[in-house]
């Protein structure tokens, strides 16, 4: 009884008020699976700033560059892959505009070699912004990097720090997206042009 009342306390707490209760205090009440967009789109506000700032506490190169190069799609979409965060996605120069065709039904299809993807995640935890890895494809030659179809993986920690990352992990992911060289892309909801 006590944890039936309990309970629904909860889902009434859950469901009341505004979802976010100030926008400077970057404080959020409602579940992230609950979000629309605009709330979203709200929380990249908080951490908009915050996010190069804490890749770029270390000495990584495309964590000091990626905010100069174009983002990916018109923002973070709800969470799904790669552990339920919020991700963002920017491209270097060199593969923009093959990155933003979202190519994914051309077996033949390849990225340019030197393109770079990078692509933050953040989470909401406690109600509170939480930064999470710097996620980073590079692309080299194919028959160089045979095993991973020409990609390097690698990620940058919340503090800067590279993150110790296993090429087969990630390409064991990567590598089904196999008619669009291995790119997942952004939720088809914030892909530019939609
Ligand atoms: C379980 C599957 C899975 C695993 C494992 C995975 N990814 Fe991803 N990754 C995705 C999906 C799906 C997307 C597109 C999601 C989005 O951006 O909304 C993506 C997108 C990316 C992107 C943006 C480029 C693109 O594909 O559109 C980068 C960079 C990236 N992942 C790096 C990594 C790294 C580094 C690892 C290993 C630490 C990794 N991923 C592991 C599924 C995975």
């Amino acid at each position: 009884m006590t944890t039936r009342l309990l309970l629904s306390a909860v889902a009434l707490a859950a469901t009341s008020g505004v979802a976010f209760a100030d926008a400077h205090s970057c404080t959020f009440e409602a579940e992230v699976a609950d979000f629309t967009q605009d709330q979203i789109d709200a929380l990249y506000e908080c951490v908009r700033d915050d996010l190069p700032a804490a890749y770029g506490a270390g000495d990584n190169e495309v964590a000091a560059t990626y905010r100069e190069w174009q983002a990916a799609s018109t923002g973070p979409a709800a969470p799904g892959f790669h552990g339920g965060r919020f991700l963002n996605t920017f491209v270097n120069e060199v593969g923009y505009a093959e990155y933003i065709r979202y190519e994914e039904d051309d077996e033949a299809f390849e990225m340019p070699v030197g393109s770079v993807i990078a692509k933050e995640s953040y989470t909401l935890r406690d109600g509170a912004p939480r930064i999470g890895p710097l996620f980073i494809m590079t692309r080299g030659e194919t028959a160089e990097y045979p095993e991973t179809d020409g990609w390097i993986y690698s990620a940058v920690q919340p503090n800067g720090d590279p993150m110790g990352i296993s090429q087969s992990f990630c390409h064991d992911c990567h590598g089904g997206f196999a008619f669009g060289d291995s790119l997942g892309y952004p939720a088809l909801e914030v892909r530019l042009g939609q």
